[in-house]
């Protein structure tokens, strides 16, 4: 199927759904997500068919995406670590995780806005930062941070998106983080945190798992254009790269200038850098959890990096719990890695998790079809989480307790 048939399919898919929506979500009336519906094609024995194409769960951009995207860049995204034990778990165990609800609740209705680090957003799920998005989508980057504005939710951007700081900052009036990759020079580190400051970027997001190493990756030799790589590597702050340095050395600059071990003395020095939040991202021990606390940072997510690391660390719903406890209610706590359906939402939240940030989700979208995918993939998990709400008996965010969760 060619990129414009599947575009319209994907927009006339869309457009149906948004049809149904509430009021005064900000759908323009002239997007292509709210054209009108094409006529049912009759078949040859003149009933009408009703299949529609338009994808209705997160699994739906799987193949959507395999469809746009070189193989070895739908593998780059969609694969795990070695023998993708933690991949398959993540969104196994909330498989396992059973709920209870009660009955005859009298809820009708749920509200699904909640604050996040101070920020009211209508929708708990946020868009993880995720590397490499102009090569899944031309437009990258700028897609996401307008279709999350869109569905009023916080955009976290990857230090290695492929579009710089400020033009991504430019894209959208909605709330973003900045997600940092450190750097070994401390003096780029300090420039990307004042540039994120200065373009209004809401909170830093250290991501402190390092380290991929996947099979398909080494396979189908992926790696990134030569242009994109450059240009990424000045945005960052290295305007010294000449034009003509060859992909070798670009490459084995790349690898040379990223810190590749960590030691909480980065955040010592960084709390002391910046009023920004700080969230640490990564974490999966209650020790980890702790002494987020007692640097004085603002939040955690717990994350095994959606199976991309360490290959058989558990799923991270599994830890969650224990983070929270650890957490003692002094600072938030965030879920990512296998979060697929509206009632996974339902169930982070309800042990303990402030929201969740969704990571191949937002890659397949936006590989499927840019911002107007996006935006339908979180319109999927606020009408799934609304009926999960509703069927829980939770009529808003606060009220999803653990009180719902099979003990
Ligand atoms: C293609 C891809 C690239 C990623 N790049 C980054 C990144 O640049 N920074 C980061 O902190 N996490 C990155 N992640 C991890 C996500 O932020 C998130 O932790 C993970 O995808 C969550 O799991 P999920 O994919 O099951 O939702 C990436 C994930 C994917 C799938």
């Amino acid at each position: 199927m060619n990129r414009r048939v599947f575009s319209q399919i994907l927009a006339f898919g869309a457009g149906l759904f948004g049809a149904q929506a509430r009021a005064g979500e900000g759908e323009s009336k002239k997007s292509p997500m709210s054209s009108p519906a094409a006529p049912i094609p009759a078949q040859p024995d003149g009933y009408a068919t009703a299949i529609d194409p338009a994808p209705v769960t997160v699994n739906d951009f799987i193949a959507r995406a395999k469809a746009k995207l070189p193989p070895a860049t739908f593998e780059y995204v969609t694969s795990g670590s070695e023998d993708e034990v933690t991949l398959r778990d993540n969104v196994e165990a909330f498989h396992r995780i059973k709920l209870l609800p009660p009955l005859l609740h009298g809820v009708s209705e749920a509200d699904l806005s909640t604050t996040v680090l101070g920020q009211k957003i209508a929708l708990p799920v946020l868009l993880a930062p995720v590397a490499g998005l102009r090569l899944y989508h031309p437009e990258g980057a700028l897609a996401s941070a307008r279709a999350s504005a869109r569905a009023g939710t916080i955009f976290a951007a990857s230090t290695s998106a492929f579009h710089s700081i400020e033009q991504i900052a430019e894209a959208s009036e909605g709330p973003k983080w900045f997600q940092l990759y450190v750097p070994k020079d401390r003096a780029i580190a300090l420039q990307m945190v004042r540039r994120a400051e200065a373009a209004g970027y809401k909170a830093i997001v250290v991501t402190v798992d390092l380290g991929e190493r996947k099979d398909a990756d080494l396979r189908n030799k992926f790696s990134v254009p030569r242009d994109i790589l450059l240009q990424h590597l000045r945005d960052v702050g290295h305007k010294e790269l000449q034009d003509n340095i060859s992909y070798e050395d670009l490459t084995a600059f790349n690898l040379g200038c990223w810190a590749p071990s960590l030691s909480w003395e980065f955040f010592e020095w960084l709390r002391g850098q910046t009023k920004l939040p700080i969230v640490l991202k990564g974490v999966m021990t209650t020790e980890a959890a702790r002494k987020a606390v007692q640097l004085g940072l603002n939040g955690i997510v717990v994350s095994n990096h959606g199976g991309r690391r360490i290959d058989t660390l558990p799923a991270s719903i599994d830890v969650l719990r224990d983070c929270v406890d650890a957490a003692q209610d002094k600072i938030e706590v965030i879920l990512d890695s296998g979060v697929r359906r509206g009632i996974d939402v339902v169930k982070a939240i309800a042990l303990g998790a402030k929201a969740v940030m969704i990571g191949r989700p937002h890659a397949w979208a936006l590989a499927a079809g840019g911002e107007a995918g996006v935006k339908r993939v979180l319109d999927i998990f606020r009408d799934e989480l609304t009926n999960s709400m509703i069927a829980c008996g939770c009529p808003s965010v606060d009220k999803i307790t653990s009180e719902i969760l099979k003990q």
